[in-house]
């Protein structure tokens, strides 16, 4: 990360927008209509509990150690922040396979705890939202227990997907489905009397067995969890899996089976995005309206809805059904200008035309961190084009997640020794393509050694994960001294985002700056390019910029930076 010091205060200059011409193909992207909601333009952290901060020295972060750090977010500027699953689990898939929804899993704390983080947020005006996963849960939990001890045929067993397999004894799968983990979507159990039986569904490991949402007793369940939290503060939802749920009632053969598993993505049509999910979603918006009827107070459902189209995902945030879905068309983008342009506009077209807002990702915790995804095959590339990349996301219409440890431009961690690794992807692929633990690092507080601060210093225990000896370059610490680092940038980039009034504007216009440069204005005032070239090119706009990603001197955009400018237009 560039040292200079390159952030500068707002409203220092008044420039004015030069060497543009309106892009012919481009226009005005949509206006998005007129909303409400404090989650329409909202910038939420999110806190991956595990790899947080750790308050008891077991190396594994806990809900006492996020609510000890809850100034440094509020220093940061977000509105909110998002937890990663923190209920009771046997860990298989870190969280994601829920044993018990209404209890927190000991490792993390209690109840207590909780309550205490909702009041810390409370007391900071910090949002908080928790992750909910009702397309499926551990084989631990008590109804799959049950189902397991009971009859083919019990209802105990129509809670989840049990089918017979094909073949003569039954001894092939019900159908070829095939999992995004890697290996076939069924399991087949053994019966009371000893001998193999039915095969149950789960779409990602064998110990996340799948729900079956035909059957109302799963809806019933899930609201009740769902008011549970409501009943104990919470401001919203994050939901897992929001395009699954429902499969298609006839579970047949999937066309295509080795490409549902190595895309990686939602990408089988018989298991993903049934229209049936959209009735659920209508009757979680109904709860929600219900609590806010109650006491004013907005809450947020935001879906990680991963379909292959933005307009696809448009239907998921229809005024009815959940406030946000996460744009992961940009999180996928190259390093490419005409790319990265394509997917904005498709999703300021079709998101907003739904009345919501677009909700920008570029990093989370199954993901390659940007610095070194954009990196591609030049190591130096990735920090300067993951801060310019920030700097985009930040300047567009809608809603910001970051997702911790972007803020200190943390790298992926990909030397992790194999008996190390905890990802069942890599346990059930053999292989480290899409492994997510090298993104899941304990996060690095202070100081120039593990455990940096993650845990106490007398901690008994390691973190779970290693940190690497060049985490010491990027601990909070160490960016918060130095005003060139991505921290500072992210901090000003929230502030500018609070208080400058362009921001309130919702539609977007492109400005044609030549083939590597993307450029756009917000509203009428603020002017944000990005040079995805390799060589510095004239700036859009006459004067210094406002902020900048890198060192960026009056008239010059060089390249992998972006900035942004407060600019008149007449
Ligand atoms: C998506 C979550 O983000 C991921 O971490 C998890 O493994 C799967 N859903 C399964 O719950
Ligand atoms: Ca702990």
């Amino acid at each position: 990360m560039v040292k200079d010091d390159h952030v500068r205060a707002p409203g220092r200059s008044s420039p004015t927008v030069r060497r543009t011409s309106p892009d012919r193909s481009a226009r005005t992207t949509t206006s998005l209509l007129p909303g409400k909601g404090w989650w329409r333009a909202a910038v939420i952290y999110q806190v991956y509990v595990r790899s947080f901060s750790d308050s008891n020295g077991d190396g594994i972060g806990d809900l006492a150690g996020v609510r000890e750090r809850l100034p440094y977010l509020k220093r940061l500027g977000v509105d909110g922040v998002w937890l990663n699953p923190f209920y009771v689990s046997p860990q298989h898939d870190h969280g994601y396979d829920i044993a018990d929804h209404c209890a927190v899993d000991p490792v993390y704390g209690d109840l207590e705890d909780f309550a205490r983080l909702v009041d810390g947020c409370r007391l900071l005006g910090l949002k908080l939202v928790v992750d909910t996963v009702p397309n499926h849960c551990s084989s631990w939990h008590p109804w799959f227990q049950q189902a397991l001890a009971a009859a083919p045929g019990s209802h105990e067993r129509a809670r989840f997907h049990f089918a017979d397999g094909r073949g003569e004894t039954g001894e092939l799968p019900p159908n070829n489905w095939r999992v995004m983990f890697g290996g076939p979507a069924w399991t087949r159990v053994v019966e009371a009397d000893g001998n193999p039986g039915q095969w149950y569904l789960h779409m990602f490991t064998t110990e996340q067995p799948d729900f079956n949402w035909r059957n109302p007793a799963i809806a019933e369940e899930f609201e009740r969890i769902l008011r549970f939290w409501l009943d104990r503060g919470v401001d919203g939802f994050r939901i897992d899996v929001a395009a699954g749920l429902f499969k298609h009632p006839l579970l047949p053969d999937s066309a295509d089976p080795e490409a549902d598993e190595r895309t990686r993505d939602s990408v089988n049509p018989l298991a993903w995005n049934q229209p049936e999910v959209h009735q659920v979603w209508r009757a979680w918006r109904a709860i929600c309206e219900e609590y806010t009827a109650r006491d004013g107070r907005d809450r947020l459902l935001v879906g990680e809805a991963s379909v292959p189209t933005p307009a696809q995902q448009a239907e998921y945030v229809r005024p009815d059904e959940l406030h946000q879905a996460f744009f992961f068309h940009l999180l996928h983008a190259p390093w490419d200008r005409e790319h990265v342009q394509r997917v904005v506009d498709e999703a300021v077209r079709d998101i907003a035309a739904t009345g919501s807002t677009v909700t920008w990702v570029l990093n989370n915790h199954d993901q390659v961190r940007t610095v070194s995804r954009f990196a591609g095959t030049d190591p130096v590339a990735g920090p300067a084009r993951a801060a310019a990349a920030a700097l985009l996301m930040l300047a567009l219409p809608g809603a910001a997640y970051i997702y911790q440890g972007e803020e200190l431009g943390l790298p992926e961690v990909t030397d992790l020794p194999d008996e190390l690794i905890t990802d069942p992807i890599f346990h059930r692929t053999g292989s480290r393509t899409g492994i997510r633990d090298g993104c899941r690092i304990p996060m690095p507080w202070s100081g120039g050694h593990a455990p940096f601060g993650f845990s106490p210093d007398d901690a008994p225990a390691r973190p779970w994960l290693p940190q690497p000896e060049h985490f010491a370059a990027h601990t909070a610490e160490r960016v918060l001294a130095d005003t060139g680092s991505f921290w500072h940038l992210y901090r000003e980039a929230l502030q500018l985002r609070r208080t400058m009034p362009q921001f309130g504007a919702d539609s977007i216009r492109w400005l044609d700056c030549g083939p590597d440069v993307l450029a756009l204005t917000r509203g009428d005032g603020l002017v944000c390019a990005v040079n995805f070239g390799v060589g510095p090119v004239p700036a859009p706009v006459d004067g210094a910029p406002l902020i900048a990603s890198g060192p960026c001197p009056p008239g010059v955009l060089p390249a992998a930076t972006a900035a942004w400018w407060a600019t008149t237009t007449s």
